[in-house]
């Protein structure tokens, strides 16, 4: 009789989509197809020397879900696998995997160096939440990334970026950010963590690893989970890395619930199908949208009137399902009035604040991500009140391209 047989297997041998469907179990024959859910919050001992082997460090033994969960690492075993990464963390939020990432190797004293063009939840963390515990951040220009040369001292702990941004789809020239920041390790004398947010790009667009990026942190509510009905996320990085990370974890307590990781690992089987489409779909509806007379602007890294098309096809492998438009003003409406006709007259495509899912999603940046920023911060951000920023689902293009032009001619 054949034996039961887990097969590592080497990333690099196989696609991504066998990668996220099978994960370390290709070529295993027995045992359920899916990984069940292991809706417990605790496990029983075989015996109280179990409890001594988990605090030695023994991780065959499970002891309580806050800690880990069968369900929830197989999940980060495939997550890593398409990553082609060491390891990876789970966790309750995109907001829960970022702030437990930085503050894995962020302490009192220390300072990140950071572009200023963030998801606004992470800009406002960062500028409001980071300074009353004692850490420093010093923007950087995504214009002038030698600066982050200059800025970075002996207490600088990591440099963080995220590319493309929201939700003016910029480019930040990922080669040159780490290019600045090993300059400036070596100056100092000490390792500066270099960390990513590739939710926008995912892995199957923008692989920031071979670029020479340290750690990836994405929000898995997004492309990841893909079908807007799981909040999670992920950090994905060396194990030693990620082996700290788990620690602060552990205290500061955002652990994915089960369910939650059955349903993503579920959509990472057809991650790479969601992704292709809408990245298809974005490409389409943008340059159907950019000779609408009614459209200022369509930002979106494939289309060559994008400023930085050269640099997008330099270090992306596609452009992803994100897109933003700008509206003209009319004679009845202002800038602003026009985006709201627009947005509310939608019929396939959802007035939503979320991205990332097979359901084509639009919101509006200065009254939702961005509407707490000052007039300044908006302009240092590229915001401007006639955007609506579009995540591309996974939809009939022709009816992508009718429903739009439907809600242009209401302006
Ligand atoms: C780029 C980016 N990073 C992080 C987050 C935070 O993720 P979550 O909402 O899963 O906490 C978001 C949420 O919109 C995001 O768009």
């Amino acid at each position: 009789m054949k034996k039961n047989r887990l097969i590592h297997i080497s990333p690099k041998k196989t696609s991504v989509s066998t990668r996220a469907i099978h994960g370390t179990k290709l070529y295993a024959y027995k045992g359920p197809l899916t990984t069940p859910i292991y809706q417990t919050s605790t496990y029983r001992f075989n015996s109280s020397d179990d409890a001594v082997r988990f605090a030695k460090g023994d991780p065959s033994v499970y002891v309580y879900t806050r800690y880990h969960n069968p369900t929830v690492h197989d999940v980060e075993e495939r997550l890593a696998l398409i990553e082609g990464a060491e390891s990876a963390a789970l966790f309750s939020s995109g907001m829960a995997a970022l702030t437990t990432a930085v503050l894995a190797v962020t302490h009192a004293g220390d300072e990140i160096i950071s572009t200023p063009s963030l998801y606004g939840g992470s800009y406002r963390w960062m500028r409001d939440v980071l300074p009353k515990q004692g850490i420093t951040v010093r923007w950087v220009s995504p214009d002038h990334l030698n600066e982050i040369f200059s800025l970075a001292t002996p207490r600088t702990s990591m440099v963080y970026f995220e590319t493309p941004t929201n939700p003016t789809l910029d480019i930040i020239d990922i080669r040159e950010v780490v290019k600045h920041t090993r300059r400036a390790e070596k100056r100092l004398g000490r390792k500066i963590l270099i960390m990513i947010d590739n939710t926008f790009a995912t892995i199957l667009n923008q692989d920031p690893f071979a670029l020479g990026v340290d750690v990836i942190v994405e929000s898995a509510t997004k492309y990841l989970g893909g079908h807007s009905d799981i909040v999670a996320g992920c950090v994905v990085g060396s194990s030693s890395y990620i082996k700290d990370v788990k620690g602060l974890a552990k205290h500061h307590g955002g652990c994915l619930d089960p369910f939650a990781a059955f349903l993503l690992g579920r959509s990472l089987a057809t991650f790479e199908l969601r992704v292709q489409r809408q990245n298809d779909n974005a490409l389409a509806l943008a340059r159907a949208l950019e000779r609408h007379p009614k459209v200022n602007r369509v930002l979106y890294p494939g289309l060559r009137s994008h400023p930085q098309h050269a640099l997008a096809k330099k270090q992306m492998r596609a452009f992803g399902g994100m897109l933003t438009i700008e509206v003209k003003p009319s004679r009845k409406r202002t800038a602003v009035q026009a985006a709201v006709t627009v947005a509310d007259h939608l019929r396939v495509a959802v007035n939503a604040m979320s991205l990332g899912g097979v359901e084509t999603l639009v919101s509006i940046p200065v009254y939702s991500s961005h509407i707490f920023l000052s007039k300044e911060e908006l302009r240092m951000h590229g915001v401007t009140p006639g955007m609506i920023r579009v995540s591309v689902g996974v939809e009939g293009i022709d009816d992508l391209v009718a429903d739009f032009r439907q809600a242009l001619d209401r302006i």
